[in-house]
């Protein structure tokens, strides 16, 4: 089966490719095909941040930017959108971007690596907040880098760096000429309906169509997953269906009571969408993977992978999220964990693709109650690493008290079983009850015992049980007030910068 030609923008020229593999990754084409090693390839799963490029599409008439992984992007998924390597920085006459010279400036350059994705996961930060004149904080630094990882020397320097980039002399995208240039690829584009060994339709209507006469087609939205399957399984796909063309699944629509996640919805736009209703669930969005992985990953696709190690399904479990499933058929309407019958296994009809999450905003829960009273919500990430890691276990709590009683509570957990679930009997051990310390500790014996997790090499069942227990205990202390034992509160400090 033929593939369509891929064209984006690059270096000012419109790139066109021909017949390529629905499964070729962009790195590959970038290295293999177009000879552009400066990108390169450390882990090929999305951890290191080697191969870190910047895509940029036409959003309200600009251009949006998103520094992603290029080891597990499908080459085809960057049809239509301008695309910039750490080649393509520096201007004609050889001057640096700053970029590139804060680096220099503040010695942060260090191996052949690591330091091309660390450059561009910088103009990435450049584009989208020094040219908005928007300060690069010690914070946003390190949160903006955390998909790029240094296995020998140090961050302080690259951080500097990315605080020193507005000091010196601006560059500037000429963001009218890409523009132009990407009308130029989406009318060339549109004269060619979604066809072939690779299809990526832009309405509803035509995904639904494309998916119920392709059902073996492999279904990708940000393939920060399926990605793995091609590196590391060498997995071939005869054709593909990449959701995240399609105009009405991407986009958060706010409702009275909910909210509509989109399933082409990246997760860093899905958690904005989230920390806006709920600003303590910051930290919690910021630990989700690394940002690159946000930026090309969707919420639609966690949910959909199931995977019971992702952080998402526990916290929509615990916000009590449903999940509408679309077919040419009609739709269907689900609480998200009835979603999942097993280890990466759900409901979808071949037919069928996920359309929305939906989340309910009504009550609001808080950060934390008002003497012990309200709505509140907290999530939990247990992993080795701070940035760029996957959890151990993941716990969510949402729980309204009213005159001291718990009136309701949902309780989402990753880690724990096949399936990302709901501690029911947790749940149960407290809907009703006094919100005492008794209580929460015989919930958190409930949640121990509730589910039979495996030793792996994250951790062993019997940590994950005892820590499922002692995150309910925590949420119990900071529900009293007591505020010092969450990462909320450690703060990067500020460097004095040369
Ligand atoms: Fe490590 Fe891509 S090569 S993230
Ligand atoms: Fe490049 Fe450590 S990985 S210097």
């Amino acid at each position: 089966m033929e593939s369509k030609t891929i064209r984006f923008v690059r270096q000012g020229e419109l790139v066109s490719l021909g017949n390529v593999p629905p499964e070729r990754t962009l790195l590959e084409v970038l290295r293999e095909d177009l000879g552009c090693t400066g990108t390169k390839e450390g882990c090929g799963e999305g951890d290191c941040g080697a191969c870190t490029v910047v895509i940029a599409e036409r959003d309200d008439g600009a251009l949006k930017y998103r520094a992603i992984n290029s080891c597990i992007r499908l080459a085809h998924s960057v049809d239509g959108m301008a695309l910039w390597t750490v080649e393509d920085l520096a201007a004609a006459d050889g001057t640096l971007h700053p970029a590139q010279e804060a680096m220099v400036r503040c010695h942060g350059s260090q191996c052949g690596f690591c330091t091309p994705g660390f450059v561009m996961s910088l103009f990435g930060m450049y584009q989208n907040h020094v040219c908005r004149g928007e300060a690069v904080t010690r914070e946003l630094a390190q949160e903006e880098l955390s998909g790029n990882l240094c296995r020998c020397t140090g961050y302080r320097p690259i951080l500097d760096a990315a605080q020193q980039m507005a000091r010196l002399p601006a560059a500037r995208v000429d963001e009218r000429a890409i523009l132009a240039q990407l009308d130029q690829a989406a009318a060339l584009r549109a004269q060619a309906p979604a066809s072939g060994a690779y299809l990526a339709p832009t309405s509803l209507a035509e995904l639904l169509a494309l998916r119920a006469a392709n059902p073996r087609a492999q279904i990708v939205a940000g393939c920060t997953d399926v990605g793995l399957w091609v590196t590391k399984l060498h997995m071939q796909f005869a054709q593909v269906l990449d959701v995240t063309g399609v105009r009405e699944l991407r986009r958060v629509e706010t409702y009275d009571r909910h909210l509509a996640i989109g399933a082409a919805v990246t997760l860093t736009d899905a958690f904005e969408a989230l920390v806006a209703q709920w600003p303590q669930l910051k930290t919690f969005a910021n630990r989700f993977a690394g940002l690159p992985v946000r930026n090309s990953g969707t919420l639609g696709g966690n949910v959909a992978n199931g995977s019971p190690i992702g952080d998402s399904m526990p916290l929509l479990i615990a916000l009590g999220a449903h999940v509408v499933l679309l077919s040419a058929r009609g739709h269907r309407d689900m609480p998200l964990e009835q979603f999942y019958t097993g280890y990466r296994k759900n409901v979808l009809a071949q037919d069928e693709v996920v359309g929305w999450i939906k989340v309910p905003t009504t009550p609001h829960p808080g950060p934390l109650p008002q003497a012990g009273e309200g709505a509140f919500v907290r999530a939990y990430k247990i992993s080795k690493r701070y940035d760029d890691d996957i959890s151990a276990i993941c716990l969510v709590i949402s729980m309204r008290i009213e005159n001291g009683v718990v009136q309701n509570v949902g309780i989402g957990a990753g880690g724990v079983a096949a399936t990302p679930a709901r501690a029911v009997q947790a749940e149960a051990a407290l809907r009703g009850r006094a919100w005492t310390l008794e209580a929460a500790q015989q919930a958190a014996a409930a949640l121990r015992s509730e589910f039979q997790p495996i030793s792996d090499m994250r951790a062993s069942a019997a940590y994950r049980a005892e820590v499922l227990g002692n995150l309910l205990q925590r949420f119990w202390l900071e529900s009293q007030g007591v505020q010092q034992i969450n990462l909320e509160n450690f703060r990067v400090e500020e460097a004095s910068l040369p």
